[in-house]
């Protein structure tokens, strides 16, 4: 059954790529997201799956599509929880930048933590450093940990963390210890799963982003056999409010990658927008275009990476 869901899925996350990348560079991130939820909403309709939207475009009553508790697929198959951002990093298609993604991940009902959007703290590696990290401990000690389990000196450990005043003081730490810094724009679900794929050179994620993403990257590093640990930031009574509502109840609590996408019936699927580190963007060609995508599942392991090629004088069969 999810053996066919996971082709689906990157039809769906194609789908949404190919419409979004037209908007690269125009300086409009509203009008990229939304041709990236448009599309995505109308392609859900072909996956046969009994669907909610778990983490979505936010509130009903501020997402028309694709909101929190939405039902999507035929609404024949499994019931289902789903994570989706049609369009992750708004901004790089925007201004043209690295690491856009349209993403997709799918769990059993109940499945998928319900996080809030407020920020978390994370810390994400591939399978190699996999019992290495600990977000309990400090940025120092995970860093030689990391690097000890990877055989690396700790100058030859790549991190990547987001280009924020926030991380400053993390930034300092980390250039302290002798690793070396990939600092990224936007676009932290990307790397989160480039650190568990050899060829993209980089070790560990490092630093806050959003907790959504969060949710996503677990999905798919546990496909990867990698590893993630977040911990919610809440900044004040509203974002508190906010993750109660979501039924979270120890806002300390240090998850991990198993706390935040639960079972074994995980799949996940993602298409590059722009070229990043983790896949190639939407490439135009005369009558068409080509695209890049991986599908995972966790109950076999199995990772596929899919090159497609678009041809736009045909229409969609859906
Ligand atoms: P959006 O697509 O919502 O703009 O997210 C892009 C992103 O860079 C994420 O990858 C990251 O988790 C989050 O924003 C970081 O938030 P902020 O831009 O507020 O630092």
């Amino acid at each position: 059954m999810d053996r066919n869901l996971g082709l689906d899925l990157v039809r769906v996350t194609e789908a949404a790529a190919l419409a979004c990348a037209r908007w690269m560079g125009r300086g409009d991130k509203n009008a990229a997201d939304q041709a990236a939820v448009t599309a995505m909403r109308r392609v859900f309709d072909i996956v046969d799956i009994q669907g909610t939207v778990v983490i979505g475009e936010g509130e009903r009553d501020e997402a028309p599509m694709l909101y929190i508790g939405e039902e999507v697929g035929s609404g024949k198959g499994p019931e289902v929880d789903i994570a989706l951002d049609p369009l992750e990093c708004t901004n790089s298609v925007a201004y043209g930048r690295p690491n856009a993604l349209s993403v997709i991940a799918l769990a059993q009902r109940g499945h998928l933590l319900h996080a809030p959007d407020t920020y978390m703290e994370k810390i994400a590696v591939g399978p190699k450093a996999a019992g290495a990290i600990d977000l309990n401990r400090t940025i120092e000690e995970n860093l030689e940990a990391i690097a000890a389990a990877k055989g690396y000196d700790l100058e030859d450990l790549t991190t990547v963390v987001l280009d924020r005043p926030r991380h400053e003081d993390l930034i300092l730490r980390i250039r302290r210890t002798g690793a070396r810094i990939h600092l990224i724009p936007d676009g932290d679900v990307s790397a989160a799963i480039a650190t568990a794929i050899d060829s993209t050179g980089v070790d560990v994620l490092l630093g806050v982003g959003g907790a959504p993403e969060g949710v996503l990257a677990a999905a798919a590093l546990r496909c990867l056999g990698g590893a993630l640990q977040g911990r919610l930031i809440l900044r004040n009574d509203e974002e508190r409010g906010r993750a109660k509502k979501m039924g979270i109840d120890d806002p300390d609590r240090v998850y991990t990658e198993s706390d935040l996408a639960r079972g074994d019936r995980i799949v996940f699927a993602t298409t590059g927008v722009t070229d990043g580190d983790l896949l190639p963007g939407v490439h135009f060609r005369a009558g068409g275009a080509e695209t890049h995508s991986m599908v995972m599942r966790v109950q076999t392991g199995t990772i596929r990476t899919i090159r497609t090629q678009h041809a736009f004088d045909h229409e969609p069969h859906h």
